[in-house]
């Protein structure tokens, strides 16, 4: 079999696991391989032979695992940073390859900063590190690495540790998906030893393999197991292939010729195919403290399940809806259409497309009264076609519901509001025979939302405003967006929230403790922000307009300064939110007295 064996990336860096998701498409981790023997599958011998994909020669192994860890030492103290960002190029086969019944395990990340979920197995790298820095993260691995061990050994059999990878096609791509399935799990067991979840497998992997490197636009180790990094050798693969499309439309009502009527109608209601490429990164943009995004996925994986083996919905109930409420601005409507997105990518072998209708209530139902009930026909008319073909996957969301409710009490007796609104629900129960489509809906006002939705939904879930470490991650993301686009050195260099309590110890470099020091400043700013009660859509906007403010003349400010502003622009905010307060308070007294 030919074996190909690439130019490998970058070396070791020790680097604690996420218990977030990525904040930026930029800040998601990034899989650096350890060496790149790839053996390509031909499609004619579709079924991976594992046993033959090891084609490694064990003396070069053991070489390069002599060179490694003075390499890596070498360039580790050559950076000064004492950040073990090292930037050693030729060994990564010692840390993909080296010997499997050691205990220790570091993480290798490439030199751009896009950390590595992939572990090496390497008692000598840890030794020869001799930093304390490296040692203590080493042993934490160490440790949950045996706790992990212990927790395999009572795993039953059905246990397995599952690895959800999706694995983005090109557009001009026309290798069958099959194919590329195929091609992965060989691929990912050659070259990693670990595998962990929001990890972008850097393309030096495989961007030059035949089969992956012509075909594939972007490899993303998306869930692993149950969070904790997963052993590539004993992981079940669910390889998840797809194109983005790029295809929105917004649905005219259609009720009569009147063009400005007919704009006026559009904006009740939108369809987009799945998955689009607008949505790509979404998902793992939205931030949460709790685990709102795996509950809301395994929701989704029941559901289907029990669909796909057909279970009595009159026995077992369930209504495929889902509705997500709390304080505007906490990311619901971004969440249900990364949900719908992510669904289309996950159920590419089940359907051939997917469909995302939004249907807005608040212009529905408010804008447009005496027409809604039309509105409302005309568009299930147009969803219970897309439902009716079952190769096609349909989620529609229904943003704002409280906006029924407000319909449903505008009026004492029937009228076309209550009508309409009667319709919709009636139109829902409708869809849920239909076990390809799941209906999403949000509301802003949680103690209003309509009683009928309420009893409807599988799944209430409270999406409330971001804690202070999602702050933090969606503030540090900001600044490495920006670091990334030049326009704040150092910024690359801020570090977790949970490296944050470990960074009390001076670090040698000059940079490196500015970036230690900014970082600490940013948490104080996050908890800030907190207790402002400050909401996602807000806390995006803060980095331009505390530039605007604050940095204007400095084209290029160091994170420091950048921190300095930000924390600047929440206090500001906050000072202005207590004038409107009491503004507002004044106003009302005002009229009280009159
Ligand atoms: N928890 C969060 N994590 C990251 N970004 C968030 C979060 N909540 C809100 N945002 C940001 O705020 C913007 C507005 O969110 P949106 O989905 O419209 O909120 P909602 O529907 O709850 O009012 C999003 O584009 C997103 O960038
Ligand atoms: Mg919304």
């Amino acid at each position: 079999m030919p074996t190909r064996i690439l130019e490998a990336p970058a070396p070791p860096r020790p680097q604690k696991r996420r218990s977030l998701m990525a904040d930026s498409e930029e800040d998601i981790d990034m899989l650096t391989p350890a060496d790149m023997t790839f053996t390509p599958v031909a499609p004619s011998s579709l079924l991976p032979d594992e046993e033959d994909d090891h084609d490694v020669d064990e003396d070069d192994e053991e070489d390069n695992l002599f060179t490694a860890h003075s390499n890596a030492q070498e360039s580790y103290l050559d950076e000064n940073e004492n950040e073990p960002s090292v930037t050693a190029t030729s060994h990564r086969r010692v840390v993909a390859f080296a010997d499997e019944n050691q205990d220790d395990n570091v993480e290798y990340a490439d030199e751009n900063t896009h950390v590595g979920g992939a572990f090496g197995h390497s008692d000598e790298v840890d030794a020869d590190l001799g930093d304390d820095t490296l040692h203590s993260d080493l042993e934490l691995e160490a440790e949950e690495d045996d706790e992990l061990e212990s927790s395999d050994d009572e795993d039953d059999e059905d246990d397995v540790d599952v690895v959800h990878v999706e694995v983005r096609l090109r557009p001009e791509a026309t290798l069958l998906p099959s194919i590329i399935e195929a091609n992965i799990p060989p691929f990912l067991r050659n070259n990693y030893r670990w595998l962990s979840g929001g990890t972008l497998v850097a393309p030096e992997g495989w961007a030059d393999v035949g089969v992956l490197g012509r075909s594939v636009e972007q490899i993303y180790i998306a869930e692993c197991g149950d969070g904790h990094p997963v052993d590539a050798q004993e992981a079940t693969y669910h390889v998840h292939v797809y194109k983005t499309v790029d295809n929105y439309v917004e649905l005219s009502g259609g009720l009569d010729e009147d063009e400005e009527e007919q704009e006026a109608n559009t904006s009740a209601a939108s369809v987009r195919d799945l998955p689009a490429r607008e949505l790509e990164g979404l998902w793992d943009n939205l931030i949460y403290d709790d685990d709102i995004k795996p509950r809301l996925l395994t929701y989704i994986h029941s559901s289907m399940l029990f669909s796909e083996n057909e279970v009595d919905f009159n026995v077992i109930a369930w209504n495929r809806l889902v509705l997500l409420h709390g304080p505007p601005g906490t990311g619901k409507t971004s969440l249900c259409r990364a949900l719908a997105h992510k669904l289309a990518i996950r159920m590419g072998d089940k359907y051939t497309s997917g469909r995302l209708v939004e249907i807005n209530s608040h212009s529905l139902f408010s804008k447009w009264f005496s027409e809604s009930g039309k509105l409302v026909q005309k568009l299930f008319d147009n969803v219970t076609a897309m439902v009716e073909d079952e190769a096609c996957f349909v989620v529609v969301m229904i943003d704002e519901v409280e906006s029924l409710t407000s319909a449903r009490a505008a009026v004492g007796e029937p009228s076309d509001a209550l009508r309409s609104v009667n319709a919709l629900l009636t139109q829902l129960d409708k869809l849920k025979q239909h076990k390809n489509v799941l209906v999403m809906t949000t509301s802003n006002l949680a103690g209003s939302i309509d009683p009928a939705f309420v009893d409807r939904a599988d799944v209430k879930q409270y999406v409330g405003l971001p804690p202070a470490q999602a702050i933090y991650w969606i503030l540090a993301g900001c600044l490495r967006e920006l670091a990334r686009s030049g326009l704040c050195p150092g910024g690359e260099k801020l570090l977790e929230w949970d490296e944050l309590a470990r960074s009390t110890r001076s670090v040698a470099s000059k940079r490196g403790e500015r970036a230690r020091i900014a970082s600490l400043q940013l948490a104080n700013t996050a908890r800030q922000a907190k207790d402002q009660e400050l909401s996602g859509r807000f806390l995006r906007k803060v980095p331009l307009m505390a530039h605007a403010r604050y940095l204007a003349s400095n084209r290029t400010p160091r994170v420091d300064k950048w921190v300095e502003a930000i924390a600047r622009s929440v206090k500001d905010e906050g000072e202005s939110r207590d004038r409107i307060a009491a503004a507002e308070g004044t106003a009302r007294r005002v009229a009280a007295a009159k």
